[in-house]
């Protein structure tokens, strides 16, 4: 077999074998196949696609390329969650706890920030002596006794992933629909829960810019799983912008707690009670989506979600003091305001915008190396739909960097306020069963 014969075939719009496909992944761990051939043929996957059994042999051969994580020792419903990635989407610090009060056990592996994307690790490691980094054995300690773990990818989980991934983010090959749900899917099997939820989130902050992509992509995800056997579903769900009011690491943590004390942005809110009440649905804790979201109010109104992402937090070696005290968080040295010059209503709140503001104001990465500042981010004041008037607070801005005029500018630049009533869709667009 050669490379340059499964290039030139996926060129030719056709499809690739089982074998040709392990000839590729195999070639490019052992280095037998050199990455500018990997790369051509990743371009050829991107303009012409792969037919949903090819993705789902690719996934197949992903996961092979390294281990898996055994969780059927431990007793009851083990669930992942995973989002497509957007801004200010701290729902797992949320949803996690709320889940596991109600019984689910909660065994992530979760991945950092790259560009206007945050990542849950990220906002994890700014709680004062978080660990992310513990060994399988401990991880899969922690889901038995306590019912909740949130860490980085450890061991050698999906080796294919790693090395793809790092190659489509240099060679403009990410956004494929088959590339992503190998990507996802793969890791997602590589860890043995016994149910999924997928968030396939859609609009100018997600991968995905419609509706119609994003659903594809969770169509072909939820049957990638289920031919693996796997409880999978999937909720399709808006980020036109980001969600919730905080977008930076700390700032995120201490709208998270709110929540968890039930304070919540409207649109949080629901993307926690919609996907919490499915996964219940998933783990057969409950029968009904009305039983399931009075159960996840419950846990938020006794404390015990609150609680459990307390005990998430001293077990991975974190200072519980902050949580139980969130004003001991570090505040960042400069902060602006962001005021409006007009009166009218919020039409458009650009989501990746805001994502790469609050990253050149420290709160993310350029590039891996970078080191984040947990404080800095953005905290908007007016969400989609909000009247405004002229002089308002749009949103706050907070830095170490002196120097932020520009990126305050371009902030301002990303609300759009129209004269008229705005109609805020729903957040929720669908489910994929
Ligand atoms: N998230 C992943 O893990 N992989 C992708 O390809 C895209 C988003």
């Amino acid at each position: 077999m050669r490379m340059v014969d499964i290039i030139e075939k996926k060129k030719n719009g056709e499809k690739l074998t089982k074998e040709e496909i392990k000839f590729f992944i195999t070639g490019m761990l052992n280095k037998s196949v050199p990455l500018y051939q990997v790369s051509a043929l990743l371009m050829a996957i991107v303009f012409n696609g792969m037919t949903d059994d090819e993705t789902a042999l690719l996934t197949d051969v992903m996961l092979k390329s390294g281990d898996t994580v055994d969780l059927s020792s431990v007793k009851g419903y083990k669930f992942d969650k995973h989002s497509t990635g957007g801004v200010g989407d701290k729902v797992t610090l949320v949803l996690g706890p709320m889940v596991a009060a109600c019984g689910m056990k909660l065994a992530k592996m979760s991945g950092r920030g790259l560009g206007h994307t945050g990542g849950t690790l990220d906002k994890l490691e700014s709680i004062p002596g978080f660990q992310t980094r513990i060994p399988i054995s401990q991880f899969k300690k922690q889901v038995a006794d306590i019912g909740i773990a949130v860490v980085g990818q450890t061991g050698d989980l999906v080796p294919a992933d790693k090395e793809l991934y790092a190659l489509r983010d240099v060679t403009g090959t990410v956004n494929s629909r088959a590339l992503i749900a190998s990507s996802i899917m793969s890791k997602k099997m590589a860890v043995g829960t016994d149910v999924i939820l997928l968030d396939v989130k859609y609009g100018d902050g997600a991968f995905m810019k419609n509706v119609e992509d994003a659903t594809e992509l969770a169509k072909l995800m939820v049957s990638i799983g289920k031919k693996m056997g796997k409880n999978v579903r999937a909720e399709i769900t808006g980020m036109d912008q980001p969600l919730g009011y905080a977008v930076g690491n700390i700032l995120e943590v201490k709208e998270a707690i709110d929540c968890l004390h039930g304070k919540w942005p409207d649109d949080l809110k629901e993307v926690c009670f919609s996907s919490g009440s499915t996964l219940l649905l998933q783990g057969k804790v409950c029968k009904t989506e009305k039983d399931a979201r009075e159960l996840l109010q419950k846990k938020i109104d006794s404390g015990e979600a609150f609680e459990k992402f307390r005990e998430m937090v001293i077990a991975q070696g974190g200072d519980v003091s902050y949580i139980d005290n969130p004003s001991k968080f570090p505040v960042s040295m400069y902060s602006q305001e962001i005021r409006s010059t007009t009166s009218g209503y919020v039409s458009r709140i650009e989501a990746k915008g805001i994502g790469i503001d609050a990253m050149k104001l420290g709160a993310g990465r350029e590039k891996e190396e970078d080191i984040i500042d947990f404080a800095a981010g953005i905290v908007l004041n007016k969400k989609i739909g909000d009247k405004v008037q002229k002089g308002d607070v749009l949103a706050t801005l907070y830095t170490e960097r002196p120097h932020f005029d520009r990126i305050a500018k371009d902030i301002y630049s990303n609300f759009h306020i129209s004269e008229s009533k705005v109609e805020v869709k729903p957040i929720i667009e669908g489910q994929i069963k």
